[in-house]
């Protein structure tokens, strides 16, 4: 196989009781991981089977849509007979099949829904439909049986949000990205200083050896109101100094991309900080609860020392921090499978069968659009 495969079992827990009906078959297809895993509604993971194509998108230092879509189709049936085999289950003993139906690649989309629709038609179970972003945002609850109403800080490869969740399908946006999404700028830096796709993990451990203050780097948005953000003004600033660096040097040196990771990591926290301090204000002003969860969700939610930032300034605020395993902050097929749950529970005669992709499904129908926001990662 050309693909790594991600150790299918790092986010499957050990079961350590009898685990409670409904139990729910969740796919994820939306991007460049091919994932299945099965839970329980007693919060526990009894199958996680996940393949990433990183492999196969590296040469190209981005996903390509086709490219994706094929590899799901290849594997995808595999990695659904793995979870259920890794759960001693056949497709019998589910009590519903999920599957990510938006947002996403729409290739990679309809190999999931389709599957996952194929699956349910064949043995008579409801389909559901789930949000990707749902998936990161209510993962919370898998791991730690958080309450709503809390604060969500969702940051990705296609998104860059914070908004206030307040039950299933609530969500209330504070602020969003007027460009791009913060795991898209870790990937645009990590492309432009030669490092490797994807860029969040590859900038993160060229940051770790080197001095954030070499460079100084712009802080966007921080001195402005309310809880967007804007990252495209920093990636330029890292374009233009690693320029000037390698004009100087006649090259860029290992220690010159190390002290670039780091200021531009350092400069991502301020602003994430900064942008969470306004939310935090905001939901005290719409909410009471003494000890609120700050959860931190999504695929740069993996990053040490942003983690290490956002815990300390819930601690501060007086927020419980809530973030999730890493192999659960990255597209994985456990958040499907819950967010299919929780559906569920509210609504047992759910059943999705008629819904289509969405290539774009904001979680808040609501939220108006600001212009440029979340229109080019492929999450976006
Ligand atoms: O949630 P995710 O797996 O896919 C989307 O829904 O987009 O997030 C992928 C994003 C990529 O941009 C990747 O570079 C970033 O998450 N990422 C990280 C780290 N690990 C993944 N960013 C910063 N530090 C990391 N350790
Ligand atoms: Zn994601």
């Amino acid at each position: 196989m050309s693909k790594t495969n991600q150790n299918t079992n790092c986010a499957a827990s050990s079961p350590r009781h009898s685990p409670k009906r409904p139990f729910v078959l969740g796919i994820e297809t939306s991007c460049d991981e091919t994932a299945a895993a099965i839970v329980s509604a007693d919060r526990q993971i009894l199958s996680h089977a996940l393949i990433s194509q990183i492999d196969e998108h590296i040469e190209f230092g981005g996903v390509v849509p086709e490219i994706a879509a094929r590899s799901h189709i290849t594997y995808l049936p595999w990695l659904v007979q793995k979870a259920l085999d890794e759960a001693s289950m056949d497709v019998g003993d589910l009590d519903a099949i999920a599957a990510t139906t938006g947002p996403g690649l729409v290739g990679g989309l309809m190999v999931g829904m389709l599957t996952a629709k194929a699956m349910a038609q064949a043995s008579d179970k409801p389909f559901i439909a789930v949000n990707h972003l749902e998936g990161h945002a209510l993962t919370a609850r898998l791991i730690d049986d958080t309450a709503f109403p809390f604060l969500l800080l969702l940051v990705s490869g296609g998104h860059c949000q914070l908004l206030e969740v307040s039950g299933v399908g609530l969500y209330n946006r504070l602020g969003t990205t007027i460009d791009d999404a913060v795991g898209e700028a870790f990937d645009k830096t990590a492309k432009l200083l030669g490092l490797d796709y994807p860029g969040g993990p590859a900038v993160e451990k060229a940051a770790a050896l080197g001095n954030p203050r070499r460079f100084k780097l712009p802080r966007p948005l921080t001195s402005k109101a309310g809880c967007n953000f804007s990252f495209s003004g920093l990636k330029t600033a890292v374009r233009r100094i690693a320029e000037d660096c390698a004009n100087k040097r006649g090259a860029l040196y290992r220690e010159d991309v190390a002290d670039i990771c780091a200021a531009f990591q350092v400069a991502v926290g301020d602003c994430l900080i900064d942008r969470t301090t306004h939310a935090i204000m905001q939901f005290r002003e719409n909410h009471d609860e003494p000890l609120p969860a700050l959860v931190v969700a999504g695929g740069v939610a993996a990053n040490q020392y942003l983690r290490g930032r956002l815990s300390t300034l819930a601690r501060e605020q007086n927020f419980k921090f809530v973030t999730p395993p890493v192999p659960l902050c990255t597209d994985n097929a456990a958040m499907i499978a819950w967010a299919g749950l929780e559906r569920f529970a509210i609504d047992p005669k759910l059943n999705d069968k008629d819904i289509a992709c969405r290539p774009r499904w904001p979680l808040d129908s609501h939220a108006k659009g600001l212009s440029g926001s979340g229109k080019k990662g492929a999450k976006a």
